[in-house]
């Protein structure tokens, strides 16, 4: 069963199972944010091992391509840290 997520306040569609990189890549949407260093986050690995995909949801910093989709989650870039490659 599929819903919508929230990507800065924009509604993103979703399949049942899908990974929110993945609907957020459907919608258009490849760029994450953007790192410390100022380089683009988006999906690269798709399978968790690179980090590039980091955002954040529900308080935590979480990799979009492991973060399976629930109806209403909120989505946002991961806020710029210093310290990130
Ligand atoms: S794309 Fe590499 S960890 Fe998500």
């Amino acid at each position: 069963m599929g819903g919508v997520i929230f990507w800065q306040g924009q509604k993103v569609e979703f399949c049942g199972g899908e990974s929110a990189a993945s609907a957020l890549a459907r919608a258009g949407i490849t760029q994450l944010g953007v790192t410390g260093t100022g380089q683009m986050r988006g999906v690269f690995c798709g399978i968790g091992q690179c980090q590039n995909c980091l955002v954040t949801f529900d308080g935590r910093t979480v990799e979009a391509c492991l973060l399976t989709c629930r109806d209403g989650m909120v989505l946002q870039p991961q806020e710029r840290a210093s310290d990130d490659g």
